[in-house]
C-alpha cells in the first residue's frame, strides 16, 4: 500500500512543491494550511482525486478526525519569517512550539505514526562550519531556531512515548522556480526600483547554504524511504556556500546593472544595519544524509545563478 500523507503547510513554497510531487507519484495527499486553496498560488489548479484541502488554522482546530487513516503528517506549517521574532516573539511561539504541540496532539488521538519536520540550520546558532547533526549541545541565536529546536524535542519526547517514529530534517536556505522571498527576490525588487543605488543589510561577507528545491523534496524522499529509526535526524543543504557579496555580483550581472551599493552593516556582518538573531556563516555538512545514498545536484553558486533567472 503506498502511504497516504497530510501536509501542514502545504500551500506555502516547500509544502506546495511537495503535495505535487508526491500527487505525481501517486500518493493519496491532503494539504492543511490556513491559506484559501485559492490563494494557493501552486495548488489551486491541482485537480487530481487523490488530492484535497482543507483550510484551517492549525493552532485553533482540533485535527484529529482530519488526519485519521493517514499514515505520515509531514509537517511543514510554521512562521517562517525568522526576522518578526524580534519584535514580535510570540509568533514563533505560537506557531512553531505551540502549532507542533498541536500536530503531535492529533497524531496520538488517531494514531498517526509517523511525522516528517522541517527544522532548520538555525538550530545550530553561530557555531564552526561545516556544522554536522552531531554537534553536542545546537544553541540557536533567533526565536525561530529556539521554536525549531523546542520543537524537535516535542517530537522527540512524544516518539519515545507513544511510539511514533520521525524524520527531523535540519534544512539550510531552499529556493528555485517560484522563489518570492529571500534575498535575491528583495535586492532584485529594491534594483527594479532604484537602479542606481542599492542597500544591502551586513558587510556582504555573510554566506549562506543554499539548496535548490527539487534536491530538497528528493532529499526528505529519500531518507524517509531509506532510514528507519525511531528519531532519523539529518541536514539537507547543497554542501556549499556563497556570500552576499557574489550574490550581488550575479544579480548586477544579470540586470546589466552598475549601481552604488551601500553595505549597511559593520564589521560582525549583520550587525549595525541588519536584524538580530542571523547567523553569518552557514554550511551544513551533509555527509550523513549523503550515505543514505542522497546527493544534490546543484550547488550554492548554481543556484542563485538559476534562481535570479528564474525571478527575473
Ligand atoms: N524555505 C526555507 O528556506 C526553509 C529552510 C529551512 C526550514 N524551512 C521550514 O520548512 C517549512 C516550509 O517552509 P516554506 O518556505 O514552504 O514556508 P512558507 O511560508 O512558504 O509556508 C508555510 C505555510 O504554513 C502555513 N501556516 C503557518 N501557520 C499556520 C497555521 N497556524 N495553520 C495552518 N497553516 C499555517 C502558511 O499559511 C504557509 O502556507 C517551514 O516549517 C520552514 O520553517 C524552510
Amino acid at each position: 500500500m503506498m502511504p497516504k500523507f497530510v501536509i501542514t503547510g502545504g500551500a506555502g513554497y516547500i509544502g506546495s512543491h511537495m503535495a505535487i510531487r508526491l500527487v505525481q507519484d501517486g500518493h493519496i495527499v491532503k494539504v492543511i494550511d490556513k491559506t484559501p486553496k485559492s490563494s494557493a498560488t501552486l495548488l489551486s489548479t491541482l485537480n487530481n482525486n487523490n488530492f484535497s484541502y482543507l483550510e484551517a488554522d492549525i493552532c485553533n482546530s482540533d485535527l484529529d478526525s482530519h488526519i485519521l487513516g493517514f499514515d505520515t503528517v509531514i509537517h511543514f506549517a510554521a512562521n517562517t519569517d525568522a526576522k518578526i521574532g524580534f519584535e514580535n516573539p510570540d509568533i514563533d511561539f505560537q506557531q512553531g512550539i505551540f502549532q507542533t504541540f498541536k500536530v503531535l496532539q492529533a497524531m496520538k488521538k488517531s494514531s498517526v505514526k509517523k511525522i516528517i519536520f522541517s527544522s532548520s540550520g538555525t538550530v545550530y546558532g553561530d557555531t564552526i562550519i561545516p556544522t554536522s547533526e552531531n554537534v553536542s549541545s545546537p544553541s540557536p541565536i533567533s526565536m525561530y531556531g529556539a521554536s525549531k529546536l523546542a520543537s524537535e524535542n516535542l517530537i522527540n519526547a512524544f516518539c519515545h512515548m507513544y511510539d511514533m517514529k520521525s524524520w527531523i530534517f535540519r534544512i539550510a536556505n531552499v529556493i528555485g522556480k517560484d522563489s518570492r522571498k529571500g534575498v535575491i527576490f528583495d535586492l532584485i525588487k529594491k534594483l527594479q526600483k532604484d537602479s542606481q543605488l542599492l542597500d544591502v543589510l551586513g558587510n556582504g561577507d555573510q554566506s549562506k547554504d543554499y539548496v535548490y528545491i527539487d534536491d530538497c523534496i528528493d532529499a526528505i524522499l529519500h531518507a524517509y524511504e531509506k532510514s528507519d529509526e525511531k528519531i532519523n535526524l539529518y541536514n539537507i543543504g547543497s554542501d556549499s556556500s556563497i556570500s552576499v557579496k557574489e550574490i550581488v555580483q550575479i544579480i548586477l550581472q544579470e540586470m546589466n546593472l552598475s549601481p552604488k551599493i551601500n553595505y549597511l552593516g559593520g564589521p560582525d556582518g549583520w550587525k549595525g544595519g541588519g536584524w538580530e538573531g542571523d547567523i553569518t556563516r552557514v554550511h551544513l555538512d551533509t555527509s550523513k544524509i549523503k550515505k543514505t545514498g542522497w546527493a544534490q545536484k546543484m550547488f550554492s553558486k548554481e543556484i542563485i545563478k538559476r534562481a535570479v533567472k528564474d525571478i527575473l
